[in-house]
């Protein structure tokens, strides 16, 4: 842990805690069909904080995220950025205010070159009016820049996204939101498809976009990553979040307990004493 600087820590721990959040969410609720996938879910996220969001497969996870990053919908509940209330009609809305995302099932646009991928709705252009040309070789430099930065090694940034492999793919995903992202970078499962070296590499990147003052909401189901990597920890189940802890002051048992129900979810925060549905309601 000490690797990575202070994790939800240290000295830092009461003054983020006092901090308003950058996002927040604010008892989110969303059905499909006869299931419940949300259910007053309230989640905030500070800017210089990693926050994950762990719970079993349907627990509701991506839902939460879809919502946040504008793809689909609540049926109730509020969205807050910098304490304002904002409403998300796509995922274009979300990105214009800083909030980027990369969802679980790739996004990616299959038969676009990585490089065109990268800057997929925000092309650099050369000129203007009808002699505007995309600036090509930039954005192939950038987009070298970025991957390389994961350590993921792409052959032909001009080669279709489509005959790159999973891993390749989604290193393509997450440089695109951490290069955008300049308020809120929202993962869903990021590294589920990376190798080892990868892994670390873009948790590495994780920590150093907390450093530079974005929130940062991750989805993992590996436990290990999110305590490397989060300050908090939000446990969702069925729909609902029944446990919400300071990541240095829990255990991984616990949080598994949480998981699966072998403890009745109270929700309380480890460390400030706050309750989720209490500290952020405006
Ligand atoms: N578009 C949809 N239409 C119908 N049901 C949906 C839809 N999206 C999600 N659900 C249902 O809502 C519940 C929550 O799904 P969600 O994808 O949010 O879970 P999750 O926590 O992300 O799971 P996993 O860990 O497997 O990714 C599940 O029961 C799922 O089947
Ligand atoms: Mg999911």
């Amino acid at each position: 842990m000490e690797a990575h600087g202070e994790p939800g820590g240290g000295t830092n721990a009461t003054a983020q805690q006092e901090q308003a959040p950058v996002f927040h969410m604010e008892k989110i609720c969303k059905h499909f069909g006869g299931v419940q996938a949300a259910i007053d879910v309230s989640i905030a996220l500070r800017a210089r904080e990693v926050v994950a969001l762990v719970g079993n497969n349907g627990a509701g996870k991506s839902t939460v995220l879809r919502i946040a990053s504008g793809v689909i919908e609540p049926d109730s509940g509020k969205l807050y950025l910098d304490g304002k209330q904002i409403e998300l009609h796509g995922p274009r809305e979300a990105r214009a205010l800083g909030m980027e995302t990369v969802p679980q099932e790739l996004s990616l646009a299959p038969h676009l070159s990585v490089a065109a991928n990268m800057f997929l709705g925000r092309e650099v252009v050369r000129g203007w009016g009808p002699l505007r040309i995309l600036n090509k070789s930039l954005m192939r430099r950038r987009t070298a820049e970025l991957i390389g930065g994961f350590g993921i090694h792409i052959p032909n940034l001009d080669g279709r996204v489509f005959d790159l492999s999973g891993g390749q793919q989604q290193g393509v995903a997450i440089g695109r939101a951490l290069a955008w992202g300049s308020r809120v970078v929202i993962l869903d499962e990021p590294t589920a498809a990376l190798g080892i070296e990868e892994t670390a590499r873009v948790e590495s990147t994780l920590l150093k976009m907390r450093e530079a003052g974005v929130g940062v909401l991750l989805v993992s189901h590996n436990l290990d990553q999110v305590f490397r990597v989060s300050d908090r920890i939000y446990v969702l189940r069925r729909g609902r979040i029944v446990g919400e802890r300071m990541t240095n002051a829990t255990t991984a048992d616990e949080i598994v307990a949480l998981i699966t129900g072998a403890t009745t979810g109270t929700v309380e925060v480890g460390q400030s004493g706050e309750g989720v549905d209490n500290g952020y309601a405006q």
